[in-house]
């Protein structure tokens, strides 16, 4: 089958999902639309991707949540809702114009109160939380720029526990992945951190390859074993 008549059936498979089993929600949907409103790239996990990460983070009991690269909090909503009334989540972003636009959706989906939003670039708040003593997370997700996605996961890593679940998006690129001498950074920064994955025995890892609305590409989900 051509590319063209891949892609469009992988979104008109995705829609039937979405259709089906992800009703219509006006914080959600007021998300994307503000999200596209203020001129934010359309890279928001789908919506059959966020009810993922959001059945993980009940699967998992999370009660704290960490995300690292929040862009506007569309991928925020899904995992704030997954938290217990006294839980929450802590979500970082480089670009104050995306934090802003991010604070509104959480606002209008009656989650503010519940995920810390830090601007600044993730490294440098990742530092501060160490520093600061911050308890470990429950659920880790990675999201920001793939070429510090090696540093990100070292970071959470420590931030991590026993049982701490830790999801990475972004890590099949198109099939890229496999492609030891590409040159692109966001491939050597995602090859990194699967590499580091695989030499650390604290985690036991396995890939999603997936396709849909946004393509093909994929995310990895790692167990803190100890
Ligand atoms: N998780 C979001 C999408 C995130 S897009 C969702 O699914 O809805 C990636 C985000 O990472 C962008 O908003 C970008 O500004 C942010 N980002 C890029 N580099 C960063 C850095 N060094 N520190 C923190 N955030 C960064
Ligand atoms: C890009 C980033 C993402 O997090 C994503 O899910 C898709 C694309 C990007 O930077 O192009
Ligand atoms: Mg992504």
């Amino acid at each position: 089958m051509p590319d063209d008549q891949n892609q469009s059936l992988w979104t008109e498979v995705d829609r039937y999902f979405s259709d089906l089993w992800i009703p219509h929600d006006v914080a959600l949907d007021a998300a994307v639309a503000a999200n596209r409103q203020a001129g934010l790239p359309a890279i928001d996990v789908s919506p059959i991707q966020g009810k993922f990460l959001h059945l993980l983070a009940r699967i998992s009991g999370a009660r704290r949540i960490l995300e690292i690269g929040m862009l506007g909090g569309y991928s925020t909503i899904w995992l704030a809702r997954a938290l217990p009334p006294d839980g929450r989540a802590v979500s970082l972003e480089l670009s104050e114009k995306h934090a802003q636009v991010a604070r509104e959706n959480l606002r209008r989906a009656g989650l503010l109160s519940r995920v810390d939003i830090r601007v600044g670039p993730a490294l440098d708040t990742l530092s501060l939380m160490i520093k600061a003593g911050e308890k470990p997370f429950d659920f880790i997700f990675i999201d920001a720029d793939k070429s510090s996605y090696p540093e990100y996961l070292q970071w959470a890593l420590r931030l991590s526990r026993p049982g701490t679940v830790i999801v990475a998006d972004n890590v099949i690129r198109d099939g890229e992945v496999i492609r030891s001498g590409s040159t692109d950074a966001d491939v050597k920064g995602v090859r990194r951190f699967n590499e580091i994955v695989a030499a650390e025995p604290r985690l036991s890892a396995t890939a999603l390859q997936s396709v849909g609305v946004k393509g093909y590409d994929g995310m990895a989900v790692a167990l803190v074993l100890s």
